[in-house]
């Protein structure tokens, strides 16, 4: 894997490179950075790809550029400066729940760049009022107890349950941990308002036109399988893939069944 930094507009985001082929850019959630994606970038993927893993604005290598608020358009904007830098052709592109809010303002804002789309344990509806008021709360309690609580925390909603001596597990858990206790708290922040204010994209599914693939952890409990059908259904042609047993971090906790529905997907679109 190898690391490169793309500048522009005073933002340096790191972007980490693995494989050859056409190529896919990897989006990651919340709260977390390209690490998440190691077992895609390792496996069979990068055979017949360029598997570019952008770390967002504030994660992973790319420093916090002093923004209060990580507008998903923000982040989008970034995406596409890094496309552009990278490829003259549109690309893949793969956003995980948070990085599948990013993909779908980047179709919203720059679809001419983008060749297809996976939206991977995602959604396109916006936060009610509950979730918004537990944005704040998390906020609050991030900068009151720290990242370690506010992390440890989510582990259960991010994970399908495993026995608690199960090694698979607890290696997940500590990955999890490991790149959400390496945030700054500034980002945590700033995550946690522009997941609030995303816009709904609801309406915007139909005008996908690009082929698309939506795929879910049967026992994702923050974006649940529901939320990717509605999605699927409201995309002309998407595929819809449930990976049973599986939690929210579908490419971490199933990263052999990942790759295969991925592989397959690009494999059709490229004739391959
Ligand atoms: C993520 O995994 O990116 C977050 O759980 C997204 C969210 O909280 O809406």
């Amino acid at each position: 894997m190898e690391t490169r930094f793309v500048a522009f507009d005073h933002t340096r985001l790191a972007v980490h490179l693995a494989g050859r082929g056409p190529l896919a850019v990897l989006l990651h959630g919340y709260p977390l950075d390209h690490r998440m994606w190691l077992d895609a970038m390792h496996g069979p993927l990068a055979e017949r790809h360029t598997l570019v893993a952008v770390d967002l604005r504030g994660h992973g290598q790319s420093p916090w550029c002093g923004d209060a608020v990580h507008a998903m358009d923000t982040f989008a904007d970034d995406v596409s400066a890094v496309i552009r830098t990278l490829s003259d052709e549109p690309v893949h592109v793969v956003g995980l729940s948070m990085g599948g809010y990013v993909a779908q303002a980047l179709w919203a804002r720059h679809a001419p760049l983008v060749r297809s789309l996976a939206l991977v344990d995602t959604r396109a509806a916006a936060d009610a009022m509950a979730a918004r008021a537990a944005r704040d709360a998390a906020a609050r309690a991030v900068v009151e107890q720290g990242r370690r609580a506010l992390a440890t925390g989510m582990l259960d909603k991010l994970l399908a349950k495993r026995a608690a001596d199960d090694p698979f597990g607890l290696l997940l858990r500590a990955r999890v941990l490991s790149m959400a206790t390496s945030l700054p708290v500034e980002t945590i922040v700033a995550d946690l308002r522009g997941l609030r204010d995303r816009p709904d994209r609801t309406g915007m599914l139909p005008s996908i036109t690009v082929p698309t693939l939506v795929v879910v952890g049967s026992d994702d409990a923050i974006t649940p399988p529901a939320e990717a059908q509605r999605m699927a259904a409201a995309i002309a042609g998407a595929e819809l893939v449930e990976v049973p047993r599986c939690g929210h971090l579908v490419p971490m906790e199933e990263p052999a069944a990942f790759a295969r529905a991925l592989g397959a997907f690009w494999a059709r679109i490229e004739g391959g």
